[in-house]
């Protein structure tokens, strides 16, 4: 039985900027159970990271959130027993002090960005430990009690930091870990400071995984290490992963389900056995023509998806996919806008080809 995290409800999030307001995220709603993962695709600028961005509180200004709920269903990490408390992250002060214990201990981000996102003073092993003796609490046993053990917890020594450190390095696949523990980011590779991020984020042991193109400056065999390494984080400690990538190889092999986005709208969701084969809007169907085949001829063109993301001030009438879509149905799809219906169990999509229009 699925156990929701973290549910996000209609989001909406809007920038304000001076030929008017986008809407990075125009209602948005989905849910991220514990101990899986939740795909998130679509073409760039479809409100992937905006989203992601908000339910940490750090959506960017002039961004802010106008609507909607992101639930939290916060558990402690010292007692899983305790039933799950249920914290709206919209409602949090984003410089307070509970979203700032949230970020980086219970949930943790790997950003799309990695060469800015690390602080340039410190090195790999104080950075990891920071976040260690932030975020991580060793348990020691007290006595016993009945049956049941009591347990206190105390931080993390500076000697244990190092010690986590040095195997969080190992097992991102950085080469040489005692020696590259004390390098400075300017010292490390573009992938080997990506890789040091994503040690960063899962020393902590959050319960919430954002990882938005986690492993897009990294080659294939490491990207598959560090694939690895999340699914064994997930299956020893369940945690959820919201996963934000452009390569649908790897969500694919990584998520249950997958929400598709288009324009700051989810226009399909589903598990990720329907999504690939039994996709229903046009738009995913196109998504998925993109990717190379086995077996195709070289000399084919892989499909694109016609025309441009459209211009977010200008944005089409009816469904905003309709200049794009080979379904093009003239006359509706031009006029009514879509609804986000359940065309078959688990199964939904935004589109008029599954409404009786
Ligand atoms: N600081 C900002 N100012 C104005 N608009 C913004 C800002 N940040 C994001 N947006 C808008 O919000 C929308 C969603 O952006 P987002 O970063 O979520 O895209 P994305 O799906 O993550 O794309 P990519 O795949 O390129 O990372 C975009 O259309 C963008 O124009
Ligand atoms: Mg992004």
């Amino acid at each position: 039985m699925s156990e929701p995290l973290l549910e996000i409800k209609d989001l909406r999030v809007d920038f304000e900027v001076r030929d008017g307001t986008i809407h990075g995220v125009d209602g948005v709603t989905y849910t991220v159970n514990l101990g899986e993962t939740l795909g998130v695709i679509g073409e760039s600028g479809c409100g992937k990271s905006v989203t992601a961005k908000a339910a940490m509180q750090m959506v960017a200004k002039p961004g802010k959130i106008t609507q909607g709920e992101i639930l939290y269903h916060r558990r402690s990490k010292f007692d899983p027993s305790k039933p799950a408390e249920v914290v709206n992250i919209t409602k949090l002060d984003p410089d307070g002090e509970t979203i700032r214990t949230i970020r980086g201990g219970e949930f943790a981000m790997i950003f799309q960005e990695p060469m800015s996102s690390l602080t340039p003073v410190y090195t790999a092993g104080t950075l990891i430990g920071e976040a260690l003796n932030l975020h991580r609490l060793i348990p020691v046993t007290v006595g016993e009690q009945m049956t049941q053990k009591i347990m206190k917890y105390r931080p993390v020594t500076k000697q244990e930091a190092r010690e986590i450190a040095i195997e969080m390095l190992q097992k991102v696949g950085i080469p040489k870990p005692h020696e590259r523990v004390d390098s400075y980011p300017h010292q490390l590779s573009g992938g080997q400071r990506q890789r040091v991020m994503i040690a960063i984020a899962l020393s902590c042991q959050p319960f919430m995984l954002i990882a938005d193109e986690p492993t897009t400056a990294l080659d294939v065999s490491i990207e598959a290490q560090i694939l690895d390494l999340m699914r064994e984080l997930q299956e020893t400690t369940d945690m959820a992963i919201m996963f934000i990538t452009h390569n649908l190889g790897v969500v694919a092999e990584m998520s249950k389900d997958i929400c598709v986005m288009y324009m700051g709208k989810q226009v399909e969701q589903s598990s990720t056995v329907n999504i690939f084969y039994e996709p229903k809007h046009p738009y995913t169907r196109a998504l998925l023509q993109s990717i190379p085949k086995v077996g195709k001829r070289s000399s084919d063109r892989l499909a694109s998806i016609k025309g441009m993301v459209p211009d977010p001030f200008h944005l089409p009438t009816g469904c905003v996919f309709h200049p794009r879509c080979p379904e093009f149905m003239p006359g509706k799809c031009d006029r009514i806008v879509p609804n986000y219906v359940e065309a078959e169990p688990g199964h939904w999509v935004r589109c008029l080809l599954y409404e009786n229009v």
